[in-house]
């Protein structure tokens, strides 16, 4: 009997809003493919937790999640009372940096019913993955501030590349390129202006480059590669980029399809030994790219796609991948059923509808309950 223990951190605003659509929907998935899924259901990394504790985190956050096979997340934040570097900091950076989850997988398709900002586009002629490199990079904690309160008040922090991180990064992307058809990686860079670093990401693209004949390379630097994303988001298949430029470009790519609020997250650590149990265990993440949206947070409409598409991922990555071909599709097929443009009662405001979490939430379920 295949068995899985999730960690569940649903963490603020809308996380917290959309989780329970994606445990059901999980649920149902289990039921209907033979395995079992036992949720932990876990109240901190959240600004909620912060303002009774005055911290994020409790002492023992990490045997509880090692105890995990994976690790569920909403989102974090809550800016009117936590600064978000605090909360962002105590929850969702340090998970990636304490399980080394290197890889940040960000899938970007144009779903059918949903409608795109841009003119013209086909549902499926957007579709490419982001490859953000997740632990260091311009997210390094090395700096500080000097001369504080005077007129050469001076703030400095580095960015940290290192050989092993941007190899493996680039490597893991590489062989993502391989898998898939178009079999071409775009690398992004901005080695004009950021003459050391980035110079040095170029170098190792290139090096790398030479393990993987078949694969189609390009390079642009972020700021026309975020014009091409607008202009032409058709050509690209994978894309591998440094943890700022891959978060930006993971947000930018899902706007172009729509909505960020369909857009899923894996957080991964490939080559993490053993199990849940060890002492030693490094669970991956999985969690939509947006965040806590303080801006609709208590309405009920946030957009719960992002959340159930990061399960799917989850179940995916833990070898479950029949069950999660069948959550995709119960996706594409709810979506696609969908009127676009204001007339449908399922799409939540964000995707043009008069939905709401819920509705959209249990159309999913119900999708899935119908398929096998
Ligand atoms: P955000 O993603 O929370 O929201 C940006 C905009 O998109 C808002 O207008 C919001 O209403 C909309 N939006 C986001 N998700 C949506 C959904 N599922 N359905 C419908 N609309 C949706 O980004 P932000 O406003 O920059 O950040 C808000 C807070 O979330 C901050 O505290 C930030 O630090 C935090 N944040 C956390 C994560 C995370 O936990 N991984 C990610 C991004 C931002
Ligand atoms: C994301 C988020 C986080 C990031 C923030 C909240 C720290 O934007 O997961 O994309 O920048 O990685
Ligand atoms: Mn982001």
């Amino acid at each position: 009997n295949r068995k899985y223990t999730i960690a569940v951190v649903p963490g603020d605003g809308i996380g917290v809003e959309v989780m329970p659509s994606a445990l059901r929907c999980l649920e149902v998935a289990s039921h209907q493919f033979g395995f079992t899924l036992e949720f932990r259901h876990f109240d901190w990394a959240s600004c909620t937790y912060y303002n009774k504790h005055g911290s994020m985190l409790p002492k023992d956050w990490k045997p509880l999640l090692q105890a995990c096979d994976a690790i569920l997340f909403g989102a974090v934040g809550d800016p009117a009372t936590v600064p978000d570097h605090i909360s962002l900091w105590g929850s969702i950076l340090t998970f990636r940096r304490e399980f080394d989850q290197y890889i940040n997988l960000r899938p970007c398709r144009l779903m059918p019913g949903v409608p795109s900002p841009l003119a013209g586009r086909e549902p499926g002629s957007i579709d490419f993955i982001t490859v953000r490199e997740n632990t260091e990079g311009e997210y390094s904690s090395i700096g500080g501030k000097i001369f504080e309160g005077t007129e050469r008040e001076t703030v400095i922090q580095n960015t940290v590349f290192t050989r092993i991180g941007v190899d493996r990064v680039i490597r893991y992307a590489f062989e993502q390129a391989r898998g898939r058809k178009a079999k071409k990686l775009t690398s992004a860079t901005k080695s004009n202006g950021i003459s050391i670093t980035m110079p040095y990401w170029d170098e190792r693209v290139a090096e790398i480059a030479k393990e993987y004949p078949d694969i189609e390379v390009e390079k642009y630097h972020i700021d026309i590669l975020c014009a091409h994303f607008v202009q032409r988001p058709h050509t690209f298949d994978v894309v591998v980029g440094s943890n700022l430029f891959g978060d930006i470009l993971s947000d930018l790519g899902p706007a172009c399809t729509g909505t960020i609020g369909i857009a899923p997250s894996a957080n991964l650590n490939p080559t993490a030994k053993g199990g849940k149990g060890d002492k030693e265990w490094m669970p991956s993440l999985f969690e939509p790219v947006h965040g806590s949206a303080p801006d609709i947070a208590g309405k009920g409409t946030a957009n719960p796609v992002g959340m159930i598409w990061a399960a799917q991922m989850m179940i995916e990555h833990l070898g479950e991948k029949q069950a999660a071909d069948a959550m995709l599709h119960a996706i594409e097929k709810v979506l696609g059923a969908e009127k676009a443009g204001g007339l449908s009662n399922v799409l939540t405001p964000d995707m043009g509808g008069k939905g709401d979490t819920e509705s959209l939430g249990k159309a999913v379920e119900n999708e899935l309950a119908n398929i096998k």
